[in-house]
């Protein structure tokens, strides 16, 4: 993964938390259920969005390694809604070119799970358009745990030296390795927290918080988020024109 500076086109990476599905669906008096139904709808809309902006990589944050413990029946009602998502929604994205990429431990998932991924990887691998990248079971931490094994195995096998793993080696053994870093992450439902989300691929990300619920998201909400990311002055660490 390699840090991108992004100079007047669009974003080549957006990451997105989608929460306050719950809190859309109690303010009107709705069940949760309710909330994450229109939470796929907005999750279409800006798919549809991104990949009209021009937008290179979408990485959507669907479950966390943390979600299993809500009750039962949500967990079963987001992964009855993931799957069905994937069963419906594939070929038209594969007409659109879009490739389907999914992030987060496998290990331990139910085998048909992983084989609708599998096959939507399978068959979208070749498409050039944007990238939506499904964050499911994901967490940042357990992502860099996975990435250290593999890299201490290494070692511990003869294949490298410690002194071989420079940032970008461990970058690269995480589940986004090969993909730009994030430029902006969006947080709806107005928290301001990454709760686990790409901790090492957010090293210099541009962060927009906003207070609108995501079942309420929208283009014209990207669009905004997308206009106060070119505001920013990215350093990087450095001075750019502004600051020197
Ligand atoms: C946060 O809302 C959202 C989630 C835990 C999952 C996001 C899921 C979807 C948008 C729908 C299913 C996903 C796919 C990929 C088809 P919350 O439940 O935490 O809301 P709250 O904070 O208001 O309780």
């Amino acid at each position: 993964m390699t840090a991108s500076a992004s100079s007047g086109g669009p974003p080549r990476h957006v990451a997105i938390i989608m929460d306050g599905n719950g809190r859309w669906a109690a303010m009107r008096g709705q069940p949760r259920s309710a909330g994450h139904r229109q939470g796929v709808e907005a999750l279409r809309r800006t798919v549809r969005a991104a990949s009209d902006m021009g937008i290179g990589v979408l990485t959507l944050y669907s479950f966390s390694t943390e979600n299993w413990s809500r009750p039962a029946g949500e967990v079963r009602f987001l992964l009855e809604l993931l799957r069905r998502f994937i069963r419906t929604d594939v070929a038209e994205l594969h007409q659109s070119n879009v490739r389907i990429m999914v992030i987060g431990d496998r290990d331990g998932l139910e085998p048909a799970l992983r084989k609708l991924f599998e096959e939507a990887e399978a068959l979208t691998r070749e498409n050039t358009a944007l990238k939506l990248v499904i964050a499911f079971n994901y967490g940042g931490r357990q992502e860099i745990t996975r990435a250290v094994q593999a890299l201490a195995k290494k070692v511990a096998e003869g294949k490298i030296a410690p002194a071989d793993i420079p940032p970008a080696v461990i970058g690269n053994h995480l589940d986004t390795g090969g993909l730009p870093e994030p430029d902006l992450l969006i947080r709806t439902g107005g928290e301001q927290r990454l709760s686990n989300y790409l901790l090492w691929q957010c090293a210099y990300t541009e962060f927009v918080f906003l207070p609108d619920y995501w079942p309420d998201f929208d283009a014209d909400r990207l669009r905004h988020a997308v206009e106060a990311f070119r505001r920013r002055d990215r350093r990087f660490g450095g001075l750019t024109a502004q600051t020197a």
